[in-house]
C-alpha cells in the first residue's frame, strides 16, 4: 500500500526559527548559528497519526522579505500551514495577521492552521504572553502551542496536532 504523504508548509519572518522547528522534529538536531534559509528547504518525516504511517513533506520556507515572491508558490496544495513567532518580539508576532492574509489571497485559503509561539526557553526575554497568543490563534481559527526548538519543547506534539487536522483535509489537487 503506499504510503499517505502531506504537504506541510511553514511561515513567519526571519529568525523566528522555522528552519529550527523543522530540524528539531525531523532530525532531532539543534543549532545556536542555523543559517538563514534561501528560498525554501525541503524535509521530510515519517510520523504515526492514527495508527497510520503518515509522510510529512516538510516546507521550510525563507522569511527575508526578498523570497516573498517564492515563498508565496509554496501555499498552495498544503494539506497545513505552521506560522512561527518568537516570543521575543512583537514585531514577528504582528507579521502574523500579514502572513495569514498572504495565505487567504492566494489560496484557497482553507487549510488547517497551527500558531506556534517559538522560543518559549527565553522567558525571562518573552515579551509576547501567551494569551495574547491564544487569543490570535482563535481569531486564525487555528491551534496554538508554545515551543522551543532548542529544548524540544512542544515541537513534535504541534506536527501530530496539524498532521491530524491534515488527513481530514483535501487539499488542493491543482498542484
Ligand atoms: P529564516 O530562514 O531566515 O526565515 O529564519 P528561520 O525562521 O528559519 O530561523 P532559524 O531556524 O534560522 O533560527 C534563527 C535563530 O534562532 C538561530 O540562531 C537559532 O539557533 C535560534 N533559535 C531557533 N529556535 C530557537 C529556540 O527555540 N530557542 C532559542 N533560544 N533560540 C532559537
Ligand atoms: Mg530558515
Amino acid at each position: 500500500m503506499e504510503k499517505k504523504s502531506y504537504k506541510l508548509v511553514l511561515l513567519g519572518d526571519t529568525a523566528v526559527g522555522k528552519s529550527s522547528i523543522a530540524n528539531r522534529h525531523a532530525k532531532g538536531q539543534f543549532f545556536e548559528f542555523q543559517e538563514p534559509t534561501i528560498g525554501a528547504a525541503f524535509i521530510t518525516n515519517d510520523i504515526m497519526v492514527n495508527q497510520e504511517k503518515i509522510q510529512l513533506q516538510i516546507w521550510d520556507t525563507a522569511g527575508q522579505e526578498r523570497f516573498k515572491n517564492i515563498t508565496r508558490a509554496y501555499y498552495r496544495g498544503a494539506n497545513g500551514i505552521i506560522l512561527v513567532y518568537d516570543v521575543k518580539s512583537k514585531e514577528t508576532f504582528d507579521s502574523i495577521r500579514t502572513w495569514f492574509q498572504d495565505i487567504k489571497e492566494l489560496s484557497r485559503g482553507d487549510q488547517p492552521l497551527v500558531l506556534l509561539a517559538n522560543k518559549s526557553d527565553k522567558k525571562k526575554d518573552q515579551v509576547v504572553s501567551n494569551n495574547e497568543g491564544e487569543a490570535l490563534a482563535k481569531e486564525l481559527n487555528a491551534d496554538f502551542f508554545e515551543v522551543s526548538a532548542k529544548i524540544r519543547y512542544n515541537v513534535d506534539e504541534a506536527f501530530l496536532c496539524i498532521a491530524t487536522k491534515g488527513t481530514k483535509y483535501k487539499a488542493d489537487s491543482r498542484d
